[in-house]
């Protein structure tokens, strides 16, 4: 296992933009602190290009790492192509997904800070339980806001929050200020991630004991850090097993961790010389990467995030109630964002038809049952094997299975019995969301790569 953590932060050809405040001033450290403990909000603002992994995280997140790294050799098969497929396989941690790979550090660092509880949201529930799971192994509380959409159609992943101690509701609820205005005003609305944020962040900061924060699931800075663990990992096996390198890396990306994670320490080859392609999938209901502007705007709808420089559809979208919750979230990471805009990465949507019929070949294929999120990336995975084979050419494909999809049988069941349909977004409705951002400031779009 590796012994620290990647910060892409040091080699990016063009330094971050600062998170901001409305007034158009950087947000410091200490306006930070009623929502993160300082040694996170250290993290937030690094600029190290390596930091280590603390012992006792190390032992915690050896419970199911190093995750295995496997070749897809049936798929390979099946689609009778040249390419090697490579799978690095988060879907093997309790909660079955990468994401406890910063749910632990996270519950780990805020106990360091003498903090007793966290609040967090959750879309597809993954997350959820990745910080139950986390703070019930490490010795905090847990409140989960999850998006109304994602408990509706997995209640079970609610049940597994329970298993681990945490405390789930469905979200907007009435228990915020934020979630009884949205009740107001969308009386029927499937709810989204910035309306979950503003939740869990309202019941964080309202909290005058001082004993509570709030933790994300994605987006900032550290829970990417803690992320690059998956790519570091893949570095490495795929050394063992023979391979120089991947010629293309690919992930899905809901808020950007998961993609980031396992791309970042080859976006550093790629700054230092090597040939990569890489590739963020998005679902095209929620397309904020090939078609959003990259601006500043706030990373939940209630506003109380700083702006930060991102992909974004606007802080007030609500993405259609798609399958791949953990997709619904209406900007992108703005470490991931400024990597689009030096050209180091390409995005692509894709639509959830496309992603289930992938999702079916991959399960008849190589067994396994994915999550609606990381079918985004083996569409993308099967194009891609199809391409090697039409150009007759070898590549390396490395892309992260992201999670299992064994609490997600409700959307494979629609898809089976042809009820499953795509949801087109009216363009109308992306205007309407995008206006709302067109005076907040605007991040600049310096490029100073060669890509
Ligand atoms: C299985 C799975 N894959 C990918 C994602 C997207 O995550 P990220 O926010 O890291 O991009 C999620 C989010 O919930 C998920 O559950």
């Amino acid at each position: 296992m590796p012994k620290q953590w990647y910060n892409i932060a040091a080699d990016l050809p063009t330094p971050m933009q600062p998170p901001i405040g409305p007034d158009g001033k950087p947000i410091t450290p200490d306006m930070l602190a009623p929502v993160f403990p300082m040694n996170l909000i250290e993290q937030e603002v690094s600029r190290e290009r390596w930091i280590d992994i603390p012992e006792e995280i190390l032992e915690l997140l050896s419970i199911w790492h190093p995750t295995p790294l496997v070749r897809a050799t049936r798929l390979e098969k099946f689609l009778k192509t040249p390419a090697h497929i490579y799978y690095k396989d988060e879907s093997v941690s309790p909660a079955g997904s990468h994401k406890p790979n910063t749910a632990i550090p996270q519950a780990w660092y805020n106990k360091q800070f003498g903090i007793k509880k966290l609040t967090t949201e959750t879309g597809a529930g993954q997350w959820g339980c990745a910080l139950s799971f986390a703070c019930n192994l490490i010795g905090l509380e847990c409140k989960v806001f999850m998006v109304r959409i994602s408990f509706d159609q997995k209640p079970y992943r609610k049940t597994m929050m329970q298993v681990w101690g945490g405390n789930c509701v469905a979200s907007p609820s009435n228990e915020t200020q934020a979630g009884r205005d949205i009740l107001r005003r969308m009386p029927n609305t499937p709810g989204s991630l910035g309306i979950a944020i503003s939740e869990a962040i309202e019941a964080a900061v309202s909290d005058k004991s001082g004993e509570t924060r709030y933790s994300l699931g994605s987006v900032l800075n550290h829970v990417i850090l803690h992320q690059t663990i998956i790519g570091l990992e893949a570095k490495k096996q795929l050394k063992m097993a023979g391979v120089k390198k991947p010629d293309i890396v690919i992930g899905c990306a809901g808020g950007g961790s998961n993609f980031a994670g396992i791309s970042f320490p080859f976006v550093n080859d790629k700054i230092h010389g090597e040939n990569i392609e890489i590739i963020p999938i998005e679902s095209s209901t929620c397309p904020k990467m090939t078609k959003g502007p990259f601006t500043y705007d706030f990373g939940d709808i209630a506003k109380m995030t700083p702006l930060l420089p991102m992909f974004t559809l606007g802080h007030s979208f609500v993405p259609p109630p798609i399958h791949a919750g953990g997709l619904r979230y209406h900007g992108m990471a703005p470490l991931v964002s400024q990597c689009i805009v030096e050209g180091l990465i390409k995005p692509r949507a894709y639509n959830q038809l496309k992603c289930y019929e992938s999702a079916l070949t991959w399960a008849r294929t190589e067994g396994s049952i994915c999550a609606p999120e990381t079918s985004h990336a083996i569409a993308c995975v099967i194009e891609e094997a199809n391409r090697a084979r039409e150009e007759g050419k070898e590549k390396v494909i490395l892309f992260s299975y992201s999670g299992h999809g064994l609490l997600d049988l409700a959307g494979y069941d629609k898809y089976l019995s042809g009820k499953l349909t795509d949801v087109t977004l009216p363009d109308s409705e992306l205007c309407d969301s995008l206006k709302a951002i067109k005076d907040l400031p605007k991040a600049e779009r310096k490029k100073t790569g060669k890509w």
